[in-house]
């Protein structure tokens, strides 16, 4: 049977690669989008390459598109297996420096409603039907910028770049994983932080090694887990993170 996958922010960067490549797996992906000009148009490049992708309105933030997709997905195909929870925002001035004795509580709210809240209202309105699947597989893509083992660590060349608000965000985000993780353990559910690493896009800039489509690869590889697979992981590339 055809396989249904849901990520967030598909539209552009990490996320439209995500989109590209599970459904190059032949699953059926929604294209979850905040601006229905961006996602119709990413769709339309999908679909041009004979994918089954289709668009769908989703802000992460906001608690009606939440609801309204959770029971499309319900009524449209009973079913969740793969939901990759991509969409992100980074709201800090910058990426170099620490910014924790300076950062608003406006910067930090608004990075937290997307980057954490929202992910966990979208995950939890999703989970009924991801438990339908024989095969469910979240996938959040974190960042090492949530590690606390990163930032304590001199001599990581992460050490340096401290912004609060995207790394704080990134931290609640591996919690939640661990969390999550722990709570469906009894279930064939695998939950799993990504770190897709430094990606040329807006979040990452065009002085990235990487591009989208080599960042969207430890997400997918999360997303198509065998049964064997582990669950409550911090990986990039197979390679163990610490949390
Ligand atoms: N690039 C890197 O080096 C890097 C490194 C570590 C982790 N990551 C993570 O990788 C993921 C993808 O980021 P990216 O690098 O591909 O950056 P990006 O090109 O800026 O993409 C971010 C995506 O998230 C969407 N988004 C933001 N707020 C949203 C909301 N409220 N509802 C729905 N969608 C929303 C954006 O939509 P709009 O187009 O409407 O803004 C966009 O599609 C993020 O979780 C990021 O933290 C990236």
């Amino acid at each position: 049977m055809t396989k249904i996958a849901l990520v967030t922010g598909g539209n552009k960067g990490i996320g439209f690669e995500t989109v590209k490549q599970l459904a190059q797996q032949n699953i059926k992906v929604l294209l979850g989008a905040r601006n229905e000009t961006d996602g119709k148009k990413a769709e339309e490049v999908l679909r041009g390459l004979s994918l089954d992708v289709t668009y769908i309105k989703l802000d992460i933030s906001n608690s009606e598109d939440i609801a309204n997709v959770a029971s499309y997905i319900e009524s449209e195909y009973g079913v969740l297996d793969i939901l990759v929870n991509n969409a992100a925002v980074f709201l800090d001035d910058a990426w170099f420096g620490n910014n924790v004795e300076i950062v608003t509580l406006q910067t930090l709210r608004d990075t937290f409603d997307i980057n954490y809240f929202g992910t966990v209202e979208l995950t939890q309105a999703l989970l009924p039907a991801i438990k339908k699947s024989e095969c469910g597989r979240i996938v959040n893509i974190s960042s090492v910028s949530g590690s606390f083992g990163v930032h304590l660590d001199e001599a990581h060349w992460l050490y340096a770049l401290k912004p609060y608000a995207y790394s704080a965000s990134k931290t609640a985000l591996n919690q939640f994983t661990v969390f999550l993780a722990h709570a469906l353990r009894e279930t064939k559910i695998k939950v799993n932080a990504a770190n897709p690493g430094w990606v040329q896009t807006s979040i990452g800039s065009d002085q990235a090694p990487l591009t989208a489509e080599e960042g969207a690869k430890t997400g997918i590889a999360l997303a198509l887990l065998d049964e064997n697979g582990p669950s409550g992981t911090f990986s990039q590339s197979g390679e163990v993170l610490p949390w």
